[in-house]
Parts: C-alpha cells; sequence; structure tokens
C-alpha cells in the first residue's frame, strides 16, 4: 500500500513526511522545514538521521556545513557533531567558549522509511 498522507499517526505518535529517499542520496544531507522546525536530514551508507539543522552554539546552519560518515562540522565555528545520536563530538575552541559559551547535544528524531517516504517522529 503506498503512503500519501504527509502525516501519519501510529499508536500516538505523530509521524510527519519529511521527503522522499531519492531526495538525499547516500553521504549527503539536506535541510527541511517539517511543522515549523528546521531538520537536518542525513543519508549515512542508506541510513537516515535527523536532528536540529540550526547550531545550538550559535544559531549556525548545519546543512551548509561539512558531513563525513556520521560526523556534521558546523559552518560557523566549527564544533562537530555525530547526525546518528546528535551528540557534540567537538566543542567550539576554548577561547570561544569563554568568550561566548560552548554548545551543546542537537536534539535528534526517529526515523522511519515507509514505502520510498522518510518520515520523523515528533
Ligand atoms: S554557530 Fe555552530 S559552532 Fe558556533
Amino acid at each position: 500500500m503506498k503512503i500519501d498522507l504527509y502525516l501519519i499517526i501510529m499508536g500516538g505518535l505523530m509521524l510527519e513526511k519529511v521527503c522522499n529517499v531519492s531526495d538525499v542520496q547516500e553521504g549527503s544531507m539536506k535541510g527541511f522545514t517539517v511543522e515549523s522546525r528546521y531538520i537536518l536530514l542525513s543519508n549515512v551508507d542508506g541510513n537516515f538521521y535527523a536532528v536540529d539543522a540550526v547550531c545550538p552554539h550559535a544559531g549556525g546552519y548545519l546543512p551548509i556545513g561539512k558531513l563525513e560518515n556520521n560526523i556534521i562540522t558546523c559552518p560557523v565555528h566549527g564544533s562537530t557533531y555525530d547526525v546518528s545520536t546528535g551528540k557534540l563530538v567537538k566543542d567550539v575552541s576554548f577561547l570561544l567558549r569563554i568568550a561566548i559559551g560552548g554548545s551543546r547535544d542537537l536534539t535528534s528524531y526517529k526515523v522511519s522509511v515507509k514505502d520510498e517516504s522518510v518520515f520523523i517522529e515528533l
């Protein structure tokens, strides 16, 4: 059965359609707006991961950063995060932490793929 709905509710959980599987090629990432949230969707070795697209440090837009395997580098000050977990891997420099504070983990979202569509759980 093909799913054409953009929002489905399963067991009380809201699944929002982000895109089609073919929209984010393996080894790449893309930013989407889903229910007024900026989401970064990454395809790492055929697995999809979703995290906040805005860097919690100072608002850098992560989809224009650099993705290497499962690590995204913020384009503004260079913090790195694991897109598969949202965990902060490397914070900004010591001097920047002193000046304006450090970063923290990204919010991550559970992803599911059904009938060539990618959904996240909100
Ligand atoms: S805005 Fe991302 S590391 Fe500073």
